[in-house]
C-alpha cells in the first residue's frame, strides 16, 4: 500500500508529482504530501495534508509561487500502517535539520530498535512512523554522497520497502531502492520518474525500467544508473510499455465501481479473447508448461487474498469437476506460514489482480522454492507476480480503480474456467462434445451479463436494496458454488457500506449462525438452479421460520423461488458451475445500492487500499 513518486528533470514538477499521486491514490488515501527541492533556498518545500489528493491540492494553494520552480521532488499517498492518520505522520519525512527527505511504501520491521538507538544519540522524532528512521539514518551517514549514505542505511534496516530519498545538497538527484515492494522507473527525454506503479507516469513516458530487489536506482539530471548493493553498475535497459494508457475516467458513471460492474461483459470477452476455440480447445500461452506436463499435474493449489481468494474457491469446483484434479484453496497469509507440502508435479496458482499483494507473492515464493510450478493469475502484466512466477495467466479486465474488486473477480473465474476446460480436455475428463458445449456456454456468458445489465434488473436490485439501507446486519447463505458467491457478496457489502455481514455454507447454519437471526433479519440466499437448489430452499424455510426476511439470488426463469423468498434478485441463466460469474453481479449491485443509500464513497471506502503490499 502507499504510493510513492519521484521526479528529476527539466520541468517544474509540482503538477507532475500531484498528478502522478492522483493515479496512485488507489494505493492509499489516508494522507498525502510532497517535498520539492527548492535549490535556490537550499531547502525542501514541504506540503502535506490529511485526507485525499484534493485536500493536498487545497493545502498547496497558498504556496503556488514557491512550488512553481522546483524540478526535483518526491511525493506520497499514504495507507497508514505505523502511526495514526495525522499530519505529523504524513510523508515525506525529513531529517531533523531538514536536509534529507524520504517517502516510503512498506514496513521497516526493526524500526523500534533503530528509533531507540537514534533517540539515544539525541535525534528527535516528529512522527510515530517507521519511515522516519530513514531520513535520520541517511542524515547520520551522509558525508557528501547520498548513494553511499543510502547504501549504509540498507545494511541496517529489515523489512519490505521501496523508498525514494533526496538531499538538499544534491539538487538534481534522487536515490530509490526496493526490497519486496514495487518500484518502477519511467525514462523520459531529459527527465526521469520513479514510482510504485506505472500509472503514475504513463501519461509522460512509456519507457520503463523494472529494478530488481536491492538495486539502487540513482536518478540524475542526465539519466538513470542502477547499482547493486556493492555499488557496481547493473545494466538495465528500458523496455517500452505496450499496454494501453489506461486513465482513470468514470466515463459517464457516478463511480468507478459502477462503471467497472458494467465493464464485466467486456472484461469477460477480453479474457476469453482468442484463447477458446469453438471446439473447446483452449490455448493459454504464457502459462509456462507444455501441454503434456500440464496434463500430468497431480494437484492444484490456489493461494490468494480477499476477492481473489473467493474467485479461487469458485474455480475449485470447475477444476475438480471438469478436470478431476484435487484442488486446495487457501488464504495466502496463512499458506505462507504453514508447512508447505507442494512440490514438483503440483501446480500452484497465485491469484492477484494487482500482482502486488504481499502475502500472495510470499505464498507463491514458498511454493516455488518447493519445486512446484507457480502460475500468476493476474490483471497486471509486468507486475511483481508475473516476475516471480514460472508462468502467467492474464485476465484482461483493464484497469480497476474502485477499491471493491468487481470486474477482475468475474474475469478471474473466467480464466480459471478456461484452465479447467483445458485440463479437462487434456486429461480426457471432458468429451469432445462436452467441451464444445462448455465453450459455447462460456462464450455466451459475457453477452448474457451485458443483456442483464441493460435490462430493468439492476433497477429492481436498487428497489430491493432500498428496503434494507438501514439494516445493521446481513447473513449470506448458499451451498456448493453458492458458497464463494456468499463470501464475495458479503465482503462487497461490508467493505463499501461498513455493515457487518456473516457468510456461511447454508448447511452449516444450524451449527451456530442461525442464533444470529431475529424477527426481520435480512438473509441473502444464493440459490441458483442446480442439484442443491432444493436443499437451499429447505434452508430458506428454516430461516423464515425464525422471522428472517429472505432476499434470494436465483436463476432467471425459476418459477419456484418467488414463493419462498421475500425478494428475488435475478441472475442470468448459466450451467450450475458457472453461476458464480452471474450470481455475483446482482450482489455487487446490491452492495453498491446500499452504500449509495447510506451516502458513502464507494470507490474509496474507509481504511482500505486497492493494493495490499504489506503483510
Ligand atoms: O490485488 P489482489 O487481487 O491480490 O487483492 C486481493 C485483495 O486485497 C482484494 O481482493 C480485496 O479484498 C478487495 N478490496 C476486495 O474488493
Amino acid at each position: 500500500m502507499c504510493g510513492i513518486i519521484g521526479y528529476v528533470g527539466g520541468r517544474p514538477c509540482y503538477e507532475l508529482i500531484v498528478r502522478g499521486l492522483e493515479h496512485l491514490e488507489y494505493r492509499g488515501y489516508d494522507s498525502a504530501g510532497f517535498a520539492l527541492l527548492d535549490a535556490e533556498r537550499d531547502r525542501f518545500s514541504l506540503v502535506r495534508s490529511v485526507g485525499k489528493l484534493e485536500d493536498l491540492r487545497r493545502a498547496s494553494n497558498g504556496s503556488a509561487e514557491r512550488l512553481a520552480g522546483p524540478t526535483t521532488g518526491i511525493g506520497h499517498t499514504r495507507w497508514a500502517t505505523h502511526g495514526r492518520v495525522t499530519l505529523e505522520n504524513a510523508h515525506p519525512h525529513l531529517s531533523g535539520d531538514g536536509e534529507v527527505a524520504v517517502v516510503m511504501n512498506g514496513i521497516i520491521e526493526n524500526y523500534v530498535d533503530l528509533r531507540h538507538r537514534l533517540q539515544d544519540e539525541g535525534v528527535v522524532f516528529a512522527s510515530e512512523t517507521d519511515t522516519e528512521v530513514l531520513p535520520h539514518l541517511i542524515r547520520k551517514h551522509y558525508a557528501g554522497d547520498l548513494v553511499a549514505a543510502v547504501r549504509a542505511v540498507l545494511a541496517q534496516i529489515e523489512g519490505h520497502y521501496a523508498f525514494v530519498a533526496s538531499h538538499v545538497s544534491e539538487p538534481n538527484r534522487l536515490v530509490a531502492v526496493r526490497h519486496e515492494c514495487p518500484l518502477v522507473v519511467g525514462v523520459g527525454t531529459e527527465e526521469t520518474f520513479v514510482a510504485s506503479a506505472l500509472p503514475a507516469f504513463l501519461g509522460e513516458t512509456r519507457d520503463v525500467i523494472y529494478p530488481d530487489n536491492d538495486e539502487l536506482v540513482v536518478v540524475d539530471a542526465d539519466g538513470v544508473t542502477v547499482l547493486d548493493l556493492s555499488g557496481e553498475p547493473v545494466v538495465r535497459e528500458p523496455s517500452t510499455w505496450e499496454g494501453s494508457e489506461e486513465t482513470a475516467e468514470k466515463g459517464g458513471y457516478d463511480t468507478f465501481m459502477l462503471k467497472e460492474i458494467h465493464e464485466q461483459p467486456a472484461a469477460l470477452w477480453d479474457t476469453i479473447g482468442s484463447r477458446l476455440g469453438a471446439d473447446g480447445t483452449v490455448t493459454l500461452d504464457g502459462i509456462g508448461l507444455e501441454d503434456p506436463t500440464l496434463a500430468r499435474v497431480e494437484r492444484v493449489h490456489i493461494v490468494a487474498c480477499g476477492t481473489s481468494f473467493h474467485a479461487g474457491l469458485a474455480g475449485r469446483y470447475l477444476i475438480e469437476d471438469w478436470a478431476r484434479i484435487p484442488v486446495s484453496v487457501e488464504v495466502a497469509s496463512e499458506y505462507r506460514y504453514r508447512t508447505c507440502l507442494a512440490g514438483p508435479g503440483d501446480l500452484v496458482i497465485g491469484i492477484t489482480q494487482s500482482g502486488e499483494t504481499a502475502d500472495t507473492l510470499a505464498a507463491m515464493r514458498v511454493a516455488r522454492e518447493r519445486g512446484a510450478h507457480v502460475v500468476a493469475l493476474t490483471n497486471q502484466t509486468e507486475s511483481q507476480a508475473t516476475r516471480d512466477a514460472d508462468g502467467v495467466l492474464l485476465t484482461r479486465a483493464g484497469l480497476e480503480i474502485g477499491v471493491a474488486a468487481t470486474k477482475t473477480h468475474t474475469a478471474q473465474i473466467m480464466a480459471l474456467a478456461l484452465l479447467a476446460l483445458k485440463l479437462g480436455r487434456m486429461r480426457w475428463a471432458i468429451t469432445e462434445a462436452g467441451a464444445r458445449e462448455l465453450a459455447e456456454e462460456l462464450r455466451r456468458l459475457p453477452d448474457a451479463i451485458e443483456a442483464y445489465l441493460e435490462s430493468p434488473a439492476p433497477a429492481a436490485v436498487a428497489d430491493v436494496a432500498a428496503h434494507f439501507v438501514e439494516r445493521d446486519f446481513f447473513l449470506y447463505l448458499g451451498r456448493h458454488v453458492g458458497v464463494p458467491v456468499c463470501y464475495e457478496g458479503a465482503l462487497k457489502l461490508k467493505e463499501i457500506s461498513y455493515v457487518p455481514t456473516e457468510a456461511y455454507p447454508a448447511g452449516e447454519m444450524k451449527h451456530g449462525p442461525i442464533a444470529l437471526l431475529d424477527e426481520g433479519s435480512p438473509v441473502v440466499v444464493v440459490a441458483p438452479d442446480g442439484h442443491v437448489f432444493d436443499k437451499v430452499v429447505s434452508n430458506i424455510q428454516e430461516v423464515r421460520a425464525r422471522g428472517a426476511r429472505v432476499i434470494a439470488v436465483a436463476t432467471e426463469g425459476n418459477g419456484e423461488i418467488a414463493s419462498h423468498a421475500d425478494h428475488v434478485l435475478w441472475a442470468p441463466r448459466t450451467p450450475a458451475l458457472l453461476a458464480p460469474i452471474t450470481t455475483i453481479v446482482p450482489l455487487q449491485l446490491f452492495a453498491y445500492e446500499i452504500a449509495k443509500g447510506k451516502g458513502l464513497n464507494v470507490d474509496k471506502p474507509r481504511n482500505l487500499a486497492k493494493t495490499v503490499t504489506v503483510e
